[in-house]
C-alpha cells in the first residue's frame, strides 16, 4: 500500500503532516511518487482565507477522477487538518454537512488529533527541524478561524518537548523551529492544570477568555508555585504584563533558553503575539546568541481602532513600544509581520495609519491578507464585510510596494 499527502496552509500543518506520515509508515505503508501511485490520499486542509478553501475544493473534485470506473485502482481520499477540525467543532453541523457535499468523493473527514505525538515525525530534511509545542488558540481575534479549527490552546509537556529537541541534536539537527500559533504563551495550560492553587486566584477581569491577576495575587501565586512547579524542574512562569495588570503564566521563556542551550545552530519560533511578548522573553533572545534575530511579529493593523475591532489586545503605540524595546535590546533585529487590508469598516484614515507604521518599523517582509469573512468568527456574525474588494486589492498593493517591493515604490 502507498500513500500520498498534499498539505496546504501554514507550517503547523507542514508539522502536522510529518507526523501523519510516520502513523502511516507504522502501518506498513510506503510513499507513492504522485497522486496517480497512491492507494491512500490524505489532503492537509487551511481555510484561514476562502481562497485556501476553494483550493481545497478544487484539488479535492479533481481526484474524483481516480475513482473513475474505468480505473482498476481506486485511492482512499481522507481529508484532515483545519476544515476537519472546523467540521467536528461545529456542534450545529452545519460545516461538516457544507464540506460533504462540496467534495462528494471524500471517504473519510479525519481529525488531525487523531494522529497524536505515538511516533517520531516523519522529516525529509536533515538540518532543520519543527518542533510543534503548542496547538490551537484561545485568543479569538475576530476575523480569525484558527480557534474553531484548532480548538482551544493546549501545549505540549515540557519534557516532551525537550526529549525531542535532545533527539533532534543527536541526530544533527542543526535549525528549530518551536511552532505554535501563540507560542509566547505556552504552558499557561500546563500550570492551570498542575497547580489548583492557581485556580482559587484566577480572576477574570472583563473577558472570559483570559487569566488576568492583580499585582497583590502575584506574591502568593509565586510563592505557591515554587511548591507546586516541581515537576517542570522548577520552572517558575513568567507573568506577562499587559496593560498594566498580569495576564498568563506561561513558561516559553524558559523552554526557548532550554532549547538554546542544547547548543543547536539557530533556534527559532512562530508565531508569538505582540500582547505577550514579555521583557523577560526579550531578555532571553538577547543574551543567547543562537536564537533567531528575525523575530515574525504580526501587526494586523497600524490603527488602534481596527485592532480593537479585531480584538487584538494591544494598540498602535504599544506595538510601537515593543518594537523600540526589542531593537534596543537585540542587535541586528529584523522584524517580519502578517497584516490584513480591507477589515470591516476600515476606512481610508485607518489604512494610512498601518501604511506609517510600517515606514516607522520597516520591517524585513509582511504577509499581507486581505479580510476575508470565515465561517463562525465574530467578525463574520456581528461586522459588515463593506471594504469594496478594489479597495482592498489597491490597499494590498500599496502595502506590497512600500514593504515588500520597495525598488516600487513610486510606480
Ligand atoms: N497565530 C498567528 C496567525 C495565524 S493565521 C498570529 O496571531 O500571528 C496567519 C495570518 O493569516 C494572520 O496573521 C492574518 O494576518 C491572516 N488571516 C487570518 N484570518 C484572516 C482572514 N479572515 N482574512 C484575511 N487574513 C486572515
Ligand atoms: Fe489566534 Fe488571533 Fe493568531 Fe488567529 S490570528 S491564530 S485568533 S492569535
Ligand atoms: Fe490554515 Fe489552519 Fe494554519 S487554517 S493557516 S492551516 S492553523
Amino acid at each position: 500500500m502507498k500513500y500520498f499527502i498534499k498539505t496546504f496552509g501554514c507550517q503547523q500543518n507542514a508539522a502536522d503532516s510529518e507526523r501523519v506520515e510516520a502513523a502511516l509508515a507504522a502501518r506498513g505503508m510506503t510513499k507513492a511518487k504522485d497522486y496517480t501511485d497512491a492507494d491512500y490520499i490524505v489532503i492537509n486542509t487551511c481555510m484561514i482565507r476562502e481562497s485556501a478553501e476553494n483550493r481545497v475544493y478544487g484539488l479535492v473534485n479533481n481526484l474524483s477522477k481516480l475513482k473513475s470506473a474505468g480505473r482498476q485502482r481506486k485511492p482512499k481520499i481522507i481529508v484532515t487538518g483545519c476544515m476537519t477540525g472546523l467540521a467536528v467543532r461545529d456542534k450545529s453541523g452545519k460545516f461538516l454537512r457544507k464540506i460533504r457535499k462540496a467534495m462528494p468523493v471524500v471517504d473519510e473527514f479525519m481529525p488531525i488529533e487523531e494522529t497524536g505525538f505515538d511516533h517520531q515525525p516523519l522529516r525529509q530534511d536533515k538540518e532543520n527541524a519543527w518542533i510543534p509545542i503548542s496547538n490551537g488558540c484561545n485568543n479569538f481575534c475576530t476575523y480569525c478561524v484558527v480557534p474553531f479549527t484548532r480548538g482551544r490552546e493546549v501545549s505540549r509537556p515540557y519534557e516532551d518537548i525537550m526529549t525531542e529537541a535532545k533527539e533532534l541534536k543527536a541526530k544533527g539537527y542543526k535549525n528549530i523551529t518551536l511552532l505554535g500559533q501563540n507560542v509566547n504563551s505556552y504552558g499557561a495550560d500546563l500550570i492551570q492544570h498542575a497547580n489548583v492553587i492557581l485556580e482559587g486566584a484566577q480572576r477574570p477581569i472583563g473577558s472570559k477568555r483570559c487569566y488576568r491577576f492583580a499585582k497583590s495575587d502575584l506574591a502568593s501565586l509565586q510563592h505557591d508555585n515554587n511548591r507546586t512547579m516541581k515537576q517542570w524542574n522548577n520552572v517558575k512562569p513568567v507573568f506577562v504584563k499587559h496593560l498594566g495588570r498580569y495576564r498568563i503564566p506561561t513558561l516559553f521563556p524558559y523552554l526557548l533558553e532550554d532549547v538554546a542551550n542544547l547548543g543547536f545552530d539557530k533556534v527559532d519560533f512562530i508565531s508569538s503575539n505582540p500582547w505577550d511578548f514579555s521583557d523577560e522573553l526579550i531578555n532571553v533572545i538577547a543574551r543567547n546568541k543562537n536564537i533567531t534575530r528575525t523575530i515574525h511579529l504580526p501587526v494586523q493593523s497600524g490603527d488602534t481602532n481596527v485592532l480593537k475591532r479585531m480584538n487584538r489586545w494591544y494598540t498602535r503605540d504599544e506595538y510601537l513600544k515593543l518594537v523600540t524595546n526589542l531593537k534596543f535590546k537585540i542587535s541586528n533585529l529584523k522584524l517580519t509581520t502578517d497584516i490584513i487590508v480591507g477589515f470591516c469598516g476600515e476606512t481610508e484614515e485607518e489604512f494610512q495609519h498601518t501604511v506609517d507604521l510600517c515606514k516607522k518599523v520597516g520591517f524585513q517582509v509582511a504577509y499581507i491578507s486581505q479580510y476575508s469573512p470565515r465561517f463562525g468568527t465574530a467578525a463574520t456574525k456581528t461586522m459588515k464585510d463593506d471594504v469594496p474588494h478594489a479597495v482592498k486589492e489597491k490597499r494590498w498593493r500599496i502595502l506590497e510596494n512600500l514593504v515588500n517591493k520597495p525598488h516600487l515604490k513610486h510606480k
